[in-house]
């Protein structure tokens, strides 16, 4: 019961990381609110936490890059709960694109998501949080925003304004005890399979090289509940309380074992 009395926002619950975030903290004996543009699954999933306990989730429809939606949602959510800790925010999409032939549609889809909704998602948090004393905000950044990735180009620029803003931001706001941190994780779930399912062959040979080979924890991609999960919960806690505007791999060395 770490995080008994905690109340928490999870974008992108519906599934992979945002679904196991949810699951844990549930698990530690929070009361969460998980949101998502997915309502059907979005739903199930925090009923289905909800009958293991703990801890308690419900479920709201939001979209992270319409700033009317996440103001309003948000003012519904942190009324239910009586107050906002914690948000984990790793509602995101992902899509290919060359850096020589990138669209605008396929630039501004990824910056309105990715880059937008972290901005709007962080900074109604933040308000919120300051009421409440402080908090913690956990974005989702990614190696593809430290590094060349000559099939995402657009992600890759968006992930690295998350880093940029997630520093920023931690800055802004640590006088009001607000710590802003970014995970960068390596984990085996849907939009991670969806990537993967589009690969030739030669791509997937590629890909190993690049993303596979550096894991020295078994060159694969980690499990969301068991590996993720867990820090998830140490990062909403008090425990972390001196850790803030960090770009936090969760990778199994994917990073920096080069
Ligand atoms: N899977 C990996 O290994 C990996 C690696 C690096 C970074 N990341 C990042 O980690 C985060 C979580 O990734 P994942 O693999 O769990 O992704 P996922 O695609 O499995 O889940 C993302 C969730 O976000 C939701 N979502 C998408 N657009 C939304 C919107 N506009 N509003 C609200 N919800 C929306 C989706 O419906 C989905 O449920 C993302 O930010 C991703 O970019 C993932």
């Amino acid at each position: 019961m770490q995080l008994k009395g905690k109340r928490i926002i999870v974008t992108g619950s519906a599934r992979g990381m945002g679904a196991a975030t949810l699951r844990a903290y549930v698990r530690e004996g929070a009361h969460v609110i998980g949101m998502d543009v997915t309502d059907d699954t979005g739903a199930e999933v925090s009923s289905e936490a909800t009958k293991s306990g703990p801890g308690k989730a419900g479920y709201m429809h939001v979209d992270v890059s319409d700033k009317t939606s996440v103001e309003s949602v948000f003012a519904t959510a942190v009324a239910a709960m009586g107050g906002l800790d914690v948000l984990a925010h790793p509602a995101a999409i992902q899509r290919g694109s060359d850096a020589g032939d990138v669209t605008v549609e396929d630039w501004d889809l990824m910056f309105a998501v990715n880059v937008r909704g972290t901005m709007l998602t962080n900074q109604v948090a933040a308000r919120y949080m300051k009421d409440s004393g402080g908090g913690s905000i956990l974005n989702f950044g990614s190696i593809s925003g430290q590094r060349p990735e000559p099939g995402a180009a657009a992600y890759s620029a968006a992930k690295g304004a998350v880093h940029s803003w997630t520093r920023t931001a931690a800055g802004t706001w640590g006088k009001d005890n607000i710590r802003v941190n970014a995970i960068l994780p390596a984990m085996a779930t849907p939009m991670y399979e969806e990537a993967m399912a589009t690969m030739t062959e030669d791509d997937k040979t590629a890909s190993y090289w690049q993303n596979h080979q550096s894991i020295a924890m078994g060159q694969k991609y980690g499990d969301p509940d068991e590996d993720l999960g867990p820090v998830m919960v140490f990062l909403a806690g008090d425990g972390s309380r001196f850790i803030t505007g960090q770009m936090i791999p969760v990778d199994g060395g994917q990073t920096n074992v080069k």
